[in-house]
């Protein structure tokens, strides 16, 4: 097995400087890489504050631990800072690493560049694990010339405080590889929670958390056409989300605006090309993505966000979102990760929805309910004629059950 001491983050935006943080915590040695001097200068800046006040915070890890006559001792910012380096060029900065974990921008010619630089001038044994969310991983690496060591490693963000990393397998990652991401990622700590560490058997869109999640925006979007239809939107958004209240942490209209209506408009872009064209955008979240209004960031979307976050008032419902129906296409979705192969069981499935998205999966719902499940799919598909809600054949058969590991 390679042992892993010093890690190339390559692409210091939002999640490479993330990564990075956490990298250092864990006490790999790091080198941050990007394509300008200013961007990993203003990358270790950025690192080097979040340190600061992690250390005022008494949150950095411990150097020498407790004994019985002693009190634990932290590691300073600056002891960790003083592992960090930077780099401008890929080719040199790998020559004495031993994994590099990229979150360059999401272009596939990009990334499969920097993976063939990467194994043209790094060690033998160095590994290239991509934080990509959308890309085959197979494809990334199948050029690079040593495709068996590259795999995926997909963060969620915020990468520090967010405890999921999903470790993928592409059709050509070797086992060793594989294992290795594994372990190098139990290391990395998370401030929040407990670091869980979900092994992606398949290289299929959206690995697990964001494929579970996907379908239901299929769904959402219709609602949304069907209340422009009934008057309800624009002005009422409230109404829709009282259909489904305070079950959620954050019904759909106020979350589709928190997450920004440009993110789910090219998320379901993505899919209507990866999964099915029933992932086609509706005509609300299009005209709104053209309008500019995107939600949070552009300070109104479905509401107004000028005054912060929206409070709805639910009295009164559209009768438009059943959410025993988002729950069973949600449900849905997770057998078919099973049937792909893509998960090893419900649990894991159901541990990487709660570690990436702070919310809990479909199946302990679906125990109990998948008959109705089925029924609730199969009515809607026959009224509104969207294939890709059809249940699949381990939801229908129950079979998801006796798939616990
Ligand atoms: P970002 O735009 O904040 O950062 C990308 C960085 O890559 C920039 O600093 C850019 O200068 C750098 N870069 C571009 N080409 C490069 C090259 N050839 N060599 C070195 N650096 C290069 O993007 P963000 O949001 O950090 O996303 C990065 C990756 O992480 C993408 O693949 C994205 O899909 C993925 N991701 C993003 C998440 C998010 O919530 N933003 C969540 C999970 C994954």
């Amino acid at each position: 097995m390679v042992e892993i001491k010093k890690i190339a983050c390559l692409g210091v935006g939002l999640m490479g400087q993330g990564i990075a943080q956490v990298a250092l915590m864990a006490g790999y040695d790091v080198v941050l890489v990007d394509i300008k001097d200013e961007f990993v200068d203003n990358a270790y800046k950025g690192i080097a504050v979040g340190m600061g006040k992690l250390a005022e915070k008494g949150k950095l890890p411990v150097k020498t631990p407790k004994t019985e006559t002693t009190e634990a001792v932290k590691y300073t910012a600056d002891e960790l800072m003083a592992k960090c380096s930077k780099s401008t060029d890929l080719a040199a900065a790998v020559k004495d690493c031993d994994m590099v974990i990229e979150a360059v921008i999401e272009k596939m010619e990009v990334k499969k560049t920097v993976s063939k630089t990467t194994m043209d001038n790094g060690p033998d044994h160095i590994i290239f694990a991509s934080n990509t969310s959308t890309m085959s991983i197979t494809e990334i690496g199948k050029d690079c010339g040593k495709p068996g060591q590259v795999c995926g490693m997909h963060f969620f963000n915020p990468v520090p405080l967010m405890a999921c990393i999903e470790i993928i397998k592409g059709d050509d990652t070797s086992d060793e590889t594989f294992k290795t991401a594994m372990d190098t990622a139990k290391k990395l700590p998370v401030l929040r929670g407990k670091r869980y560490i979900a092994q992606v058997m398949k290289d299929r869109p959206g690995f697990i958390v964001n494929r579970l999640n996907a379908p239901a925006n299929i769904y959402l979007s219709w609602a949304f056409d069907q209340a422009l239809e009934k008057g309800i939107l624009p002005d009422k958004p409230q109404m829709l989300d009282a259909d489904i209240g305070k079950v959620a942490a954050m019904p759909p209209c106020v979350l589709s605006d928190y997450v920004g209506l440009d993110t789910l408009l090219h998320v379901m872009n993505y899919n209507e090309g990866a999964l099915s064209p029933d992932f086609k955008p509706g005509k609300v979240l299009t005209d709104m993505v053209e309008k500019g209004l995107l939600g949070r960031k552009t300070g109104k979307g479905f509401y107004d966000w000028s005054g912060g976050r929206p409070q709805p008032d639910f009295s009164e419902k559209a009768g438009i979102i059943d959410i025993n129906l988002l729950f069973s296409i949600t449900l849905n979705e997770g057998c078919r990760i099973l049937e792909e192969g893509v998960a090893t069981g419900t649990k894991s499935v159901d541990d990487s929805n709660m570690a990436g998205m702070n919310s809990p999966g479909p199946f302990g719902w679906g125990k109990r309910n998948y008959e109705k499940a089925v029924g609730y799919l199969n009515a809607f598909v026959e009224k509104t004629g969207i294939e890709y809600l059809k249940p699949c054949d381990l939801l229908i058969s129950g079979g998801f059950k006796k798939m616990r590991k």
